[in-house]
């Protein structure tokens, strides 16, 4: 039985959580394990007309046989995820009994969102984040003043660690109220509420793979911001790409047998950064903006919009080593007379295809284009590859033909049956 990694192969939102589900929902699924980032994901999820939002847990929790592992790449803000838990039990999904999350997660503490958001103010140091303290908590995993899931579990040690935190900190945090007193109280009663879940995560899905199970690792995000790979430092502070689910979760990369890439049929970026494909006319932002509701799902910040970037989708399949790739989206350009496909950049004189190492070439680089006609037709209620308009499967075969990567699937719309299988 397969073990698959889901990656974002764009700079996120492209579309990760319905994969998940419809993956979940065809192939008898028994575990779906998210490797990193933490509530600064948002994975949508509609069944039956009915839209989840889901920032921490993964998208396999609405199948009642799939299990759910978060892994020690994730940080954790106990009380989001102690929220997403009671909200899905309140709508009757058995949560608890079939979540587990790793001891080794850092958790993400108030302090951690306060310093987010005061760095975010200066406008030197501005990336434009989703403010959930995801960048500070991992500096303090990386410095080894992290304090880990399990931590929660033994308030002297949990009182020595925040004291110590705080006392690093107090210059950065001085205007700011931070009282310890009231986090070890806050902090130790969530780690009470989740202890039943709290598990070896490495272990237990190591045996799955034994057990033969059928697993898929969850990215967030997505390729364009990983902190080693993306378009730093406007990037996010994990490893969303492929590699990041073998030590975000704790298995051998032997063990992964396929990696697929989602793309959306465009691009979209949120926050600060280069994006050469944007569209410079107010025109096309407004409506892909208005057609694809491309607002953050954490957020709800607009979303900047712009025409698939073959350049950057060459470099998430080798970066990720993709098997096969999924395409997301494609009815949200449906009305448009002409589509473009940007197929290299112009950098001093020279087309170049490989995306550049430094940021400031591709802030400048001038991206080149192929025009094709649009199809402006209906395709939501398509299902069928060959039953698309022409124009759209041509389109989607130059995508294919430019990432050289196998298309396994179009999606063309939120339901999960809006969803074209490709041969
Ligand atoms: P952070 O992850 O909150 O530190 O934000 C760093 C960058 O990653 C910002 O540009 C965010 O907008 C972006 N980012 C973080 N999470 C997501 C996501 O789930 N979708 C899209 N962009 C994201």
């Amino acid at each position: 039985m397969p073990v698959r990694v889901v990656v974002g192969c764009q700079w996120g939102d492209e579309g990760k959580g319905k994969i998940i589900d419809l993956l979940c929902a065809l192939s008898r699924i028994g575990v779906v394990a998210r490797f990193q980032g933490g509530a600064n994901a948002g994975h949508t999820v509609v069944v039956k007309s009915e839209k989840y939002i889901l920032h921490l847990i993964p998208s396999g929790i609405l199948h009642p046989n799939v299990q759910c592992y978060i892994g020690n790449g994730v940080v954790i803000e106990p009380d989001k995820l102690l929220y997403e838990i009671d909200l899905l039990e309140s709508k009757n999904f058995q949560v608890r009994n079939r979540l587990a999350i790793s001891t080794n997660a850092h958790v993400i503490m108030p302090y951690h969102i306060i310093l987010d958001k005061s760095k975010e103010s200066n406008p030197n140091l501005f990336i434009g984040t989703t403010g959930r303290g995801i960048g500070p908590a991992y500096v303090d995993k990386v410095d080894r003043i992290g304090i880990r899931m399990m931590d929660l579990q033994s308030p002297d040690l949990l009182r020595e660690k925040l004291a110590l935190n705080l006392k690093l900190k107090a210059s950065h945090l001085k205007r700011k109220k931070v009282n310890l007193d009231k986090i070890l109280q806050d902090y130790l009663a969530y780690g009470e509420r989740l202890q039943p879940c709290l598990r070896d995560v490495s272990r237990l899905i190591n045996e799955d793979i034994t057990a033969g199970k059928n697993i898929l690792l969850e990215g967030a995000q997505g390729t364009l911001l990983d902190v080693d790979f993306g378009t730093y430092p406007y990037v996010t502070s994990s490893s969303p790409i492929a590699g990041g689910a073998c030590t975000g979760l704790g298995i051998g990369p032997t063990k992964i047998d396929d990696v697929i890439g989602v793309f959306k049929a465009y691009t979209t970026r949120v926050g600060e950064g280069p994006f050469p494909t944007e569209f410079l006319s107010y025109f096309y932002t407004e409506r892909v903006r208005e057609w694809g509701k491309e607002f953050g799902a954490t957020t709800g910040r607009p979303r900047r919009c712009g025409w698939f970037d073959g350049v950057l989708a060459r470099f998430a399949a080798r970066i990720n080593g993709l098997t096969e790739m999924a395409i997301t989206k494609l009815d949200v350009l449906d009305r448009l007379a002409t589509v473009q496909i940007c197929t290299g950049y112009h950098v001093d004189g020279d087309c170049c295809r490989d995306l550049p190492t430094d940021l400031a070439i591709i802030r400048d680089c001038q991206p080149v284009y192929e025009e094709l006609p649009g199809w402006q037709q209906n395709t939501t209620n398509i299902r069928e590859f060959d039953k698309l308009p022409k124009q759209a499967q041509i389109y989607l075969r130059r995508i294919e033909e430019l990432v050289d990567v196998p298309l396994r699937l179009v999606s063309v719309g939120s339901e999960r049956d809006q969803t074209i299988w490709c041969k």
